[in-house]
């Protein structure tokens, strides 16, 4: 087999990877919030004011650098005062979008605001168009981030928080052409625009506004964003309207009546899920084009705030609980995503894996009964990857024929590869995609002297291997020896179906 080699110029980093990219997304769906982050003051899972402890924990150990909430389509029929003052007085609702269940609003924004304390993550709100007041949404952003003692400052003291809260990013609805409300591209850039003007930054606190996106390959609605984001009127915001727009991309592996099994699925499926996860790439490129044909100085940031795997429901669950088991599959799906973020650097300036706990391609399972708590494949990749939080991207250019793969016509490569630096470290990391064949890859490292190397290789004998409270280590990663020293730099083993990253010390 001829050798493959990716070169890479160790002192030539381009844009910094924000550590945002590796954003989560909480929804009032299922067993997210309600069974997943919040247990209650009174349960027998060890939890801190309502909050499981270990979640936090494993949250932490992956440095998660924000969280998205409420929503979702959720966001768009969530009334923020119905979720603040006493728990039992709270009014209910019916989460019509999830489940048709009765919601008693017992996580609210003060719960909200205090897990993102716990998990020192930066809160991302998403707050309601489809249903919702500009005034609701003006009066939020004051309650959450006002210090003085203007009415909504007042109302969130009495509720028991003296401080305000600092809420960076804000997002002006969701899924408009949707379940946020089935508007068009025109008529939501307008809305977008009256919204935004009255999310307001009071005090220190300075808003990263979201217009709500486009779904997959629309790139017309981004254009529709993109031509509004620049025309500025008196009293608004002089950075724009929004600072970031959305885009939301989800990988299945049929069609959306039947988008395939998560744990029961062949070699081909395989493959088609591969095909379909590295599609990201040209969708980021495809809207990318677009905003810079409007903002050339990239001042909008791309926001993947929606996106993974969505299987259908594990048999026995809610159907509108969306609870999924999580493959090693799942895994080189997020490997290949955060790639392709990596690559865009320059323009993917968040993104929101859906979601954090039992809902989608989630990075933790708990069970209802025993409470047990799971790392799913996809966490591990995510745990490999903390070194690529605001580091440096580095181009990795292939020498030599990738290998490919003919699926549905196409041809895929299979073989994905991003790299950064900070400081006197490197990061690389690895994708093989084939499921049957390993392949070896000469790092071809050039730029810096390289004083020493780790590695770590994420696989299993199974392309359908998962973790389970009796078998938590099913797919877990572990140090990679198959890395050796080469004239050029480091030669490394890719086993099939495996995700690797190897770490670099800098001289
Ligand atoms: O993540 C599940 C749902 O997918 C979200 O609520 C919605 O925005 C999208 O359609």
């Amino acid at each position: 087999m001829p050798t493959l080699t990716a070169v890479i110029d160790l002192d030539l980093p381009g844009a910094t990877i924000s550590r945002h990219v590796y954003g989560h997304f909480a929804e009032h769906l299922g067993r997210c919030i309600y069974g997943g982050f919040w247990v209650g003051e009174d349960s027998s899972v060890p939890n801190v004011r309502g909050i499981r402890a270990d979640v936090v924990e494993a949250l932490r150990a992956i440095r998660i650098p924000n969280l998205r909430w409420p929503g979702g389509c959720f966001a768009d029929d969530y009334h923020w005062r119905d979720g603040i003052g006493p728990r039992n007085q709270r009014p209910r609702m019916v989460n019509s979008h999830w489940g048709d269940v009765v919601e008693d609003n017992s996580f609210g924004t003060h719960e909200f605001m205090d897990l993102c304390e716990m998990l020192d993550a930066e809160p991302y709100v998403n707050g309601n168009v489809g249903s919702g007041t500009v005034r609701e949404m003006s009066e939020w952003v004051e309650y959450l981030t006002r210090g003085d003692d203007s009415p909504m400052a007042a109302l969130r003291r009495q509720n028991g928080r003296d401080e305000p809260w600092t809420v960076p990013f804000f997002g002006i609805g969701n899924e408009p052409w949707g379940c946020g409300g089935n508007m068009s591209a025109e008529h939501y850039a307008d809305l977008a625009r009256q919204y935004a003007t009255y999310v307001r930054n009071h005090g220190d606190n300075t808003v990263y506004k979201i217009a709500a996106g486009a779904n997959s390959d629309d790139y017309a609605w981004t254009e529709a964003l993109m031509k509004v984001s620049s025309k500025l009127g008196c009293g608004c915001d002089p950075r724009g309207f929004f600072q970031g727009v959305s885009l939301h991309y989800y990988t299945i592996n049929g069609d959306w009546d039947d988008k395939g099994d998560a744990t029961r699925f062949s070699t081909d499926d395989w493959y088609v899920t591969m095909k379909r996860a590295r599609r990201i790439e040209e969708l980021v490129r495809g809207h990318a084009n677009v905003m810079d044909a409007y903002d050339p100085e990239r001042r909008i940031g791309l926001v993947v705030d929606e996106w993974g795997t969505w299987w259908n429901v594990e048999d026995g669950t809610n159907p509108g609980f969306l609870y999924q088991q999580n493959t090693l599959r799942d895994a080189l799906v997020a490997s290949v995503h955060l790639d392709v973020f990596h690559r865009y650097a320059h323009r993917v300036s968040m993104a929101n894996i859906a979601q954090t706990v039992n809902v989608l391609q989630a990075m933790l399972l708990t069970d209802p009964e025993t409470g047990a708590l799971v790392l799913t494949p996809t966490y591990h990749v995510f745990a490999m990857n903390t070194g690529h939080h605001d580091a440096g991207a580095l181009d990795v250019r292939f020498k030599g024929e990738v290998p490919t793969r003919t699926v549905e016509g196409a041809q895929v490569p299979l073989l994905s590869a991003s790299a950064s630096t900070k400081d006197d470290s490197a990061l690389v990391s690895l994708s093989n995609l084939d499921a049957d064949e390993a392949t070896t890859v000469v790092l071809d490292l050039r730029g810096r002297d390289v004083t020493g190397h780790t590695a770590q290789v994420l696989t299993a004998p199974a392309l359908q291997a998962h973790n389970t409270a009796e078998h938590p280590d099913a797919v877990a990663p572990a140090p990679h020896t198959g890395v050796r020293p080469h004239p050029q730099g480091l030669e490394v083993d890719l086993p099939a179906h495996s995700y690797v990253t190897v770490q670099l010390a800098l001289a």
